[in-house]
């Protein structure tokens, strides 16, 4: 079976042709992301409206671009290619964008009489996992890290997922990257200040672990932006000034590594309190942030100490962020419906399907 998924919920626009062999494993015949994320690094977040606009401007070349290479299928041929369902992101995410998506998929499969399976993009997140894994052991503890979301989720198995923590404020991501504007770093900072980390002391600095011994699961991260800034302020560190940067080269390596050991700490012990509770046989990361070395590395080695059975299971950096292949491996997963019902939802939840 050949699905091809479609993603546009944000500022990437993803299409994949991923195939499911007889063993179950999925495979990639073709990834194609076209990111504007350039266009946003200077106003230090995304603007839909620009977002929107790149979406339709790269959405066909991009899927000529993912049938070429998949399926050696020239857009405009007469017959339809040879693919047996389309999935597409119907939300959450920023309406312009999705619309994008919704309605590429929706011509295609009138056009090509092909089913259509709409796809919760941060089931998407998780099922990356399953293109590089075809043998995952649930019960499943789910940690999404992206831009938008910090969610731990239970995944008893495929059609029983239920949500038991979250943010109450800033995502992980967005505490990453507002930390990197007080440093005075591009947008998206996460993976900056990863790469900041490598050389940093994550001792130096101690900043807050919000909740970190609360009983639930629940995160908080605005409080450690506001414990940053003020921090910078008291000292009067002004990394806007160039010369000041390159003098305190080794102060920004730290601040990243103190930050980012603040954050991963507090992913890590709920992530593993959820694990020990529920008696879990699998981590399942995804998301943007699971990208972040230090944090997979936490992880297994305190699953390590603790003599934890369960298997740590993230994708590979490239499937972490949002893209085509991760939604098509979803659709393996989900049922089909008629065309005319799906719209886009820029405030779907995990769960209604
Ligand atoms: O999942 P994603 O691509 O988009 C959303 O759906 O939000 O996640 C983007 C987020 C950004 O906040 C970015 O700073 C963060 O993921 N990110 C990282 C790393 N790579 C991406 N954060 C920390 N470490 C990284 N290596
Ligand atoms: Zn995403």
């Amino acid at each position: 079976m050949i699905i091809l998924g479609i993603e546009t919920s944000c500022d990437e626009t993803g299409i994949a042709v991923v195939e499911k062999k007889t063993d179950n494993s999925l495979h990639l015949l073709s990834n194609i992301v076209a990111s504007s994320l350039s266009k946003h690094a200077k106003t230090g977040g995304i603007i839909p409206e620009v977002a929107a606009r790149e979406q339709v401007k790269v959405i066909l070349p991009v899927l000529a671009e993912a049938l070429k290479e998949g399926l050696s299928y020239e857009l405009g041929e007469k017959n339809p290619p040879s693919i047996d369902a389309i999935a597409v992101t119907y939300g959450p995410g920023l309406i312009g964008s999705l619309l994008v998506g919704v309605e590429t998929a929706k011509t295609l499969s009138l056009l090509w009489k092909k089913s259509l399976i709409p796809i919760n993009h941060m089931h998407g997140h998780f099922y990356a996992n399953w293109i590089e894994h075809d043998n995952i052991s649930l019960p499943a503890i789910i940690l999404i890290v992206s831009g938008g979301h910090t969610d731990l989720l239970l995944m008893k198995n495929h059609k029983d997922i239920s949500v038991i923590g979250g943010t109450r404020d800033d995502a992980a991501g967005e505490a990453f990257d507002k930390i990197g504007r007080l440093l005075n770093l591009p947008y998206p900072a996460g993976p900056i200040i990863a790469h900041l980390a490598e050389s940093g002391d994550p001792q130096k600095f101690l900043f807050p672990r919000p909740m970190l011994s609360s009983d639930n699961f629940d995160f908080s991260f605005s409080g450690l932006k506001t414990s940053v800034f003020n921090f910078i302020k008291k000292n009067r560190w002004d990394f806007t000034d160039e010369t000041f940067v390159q003098a305190h080269k080794k102060l920004q390596n730290d601040l990243a590594a103190s930050v980012q050991e603040a954050i991963i700490d507090v992913l890590v012990k709920k992530t593993i309190l959820a694990a020990k509770k529920y008696n879990v046989n699998s981590i399942i990361l995804g998301g943007g942030v699971s990208a972040n070395k230090r944090l997979r590395s936490q992880l297994s080695h305190e699953i390590k100490n603790l003599n934890l059975e369960a298997v740590v299971y993230a994708p590979s950096p490239q499937l972490c962020t949002d893209n085509g292949a991760m939604i098509a491996a979803a659709g393996f997963f989900a049922a089909p419906v008629l065309w005319k019902s799906v719209t886009a939802d820029p405030e779907l939840s995990y769960y209604r399907e």
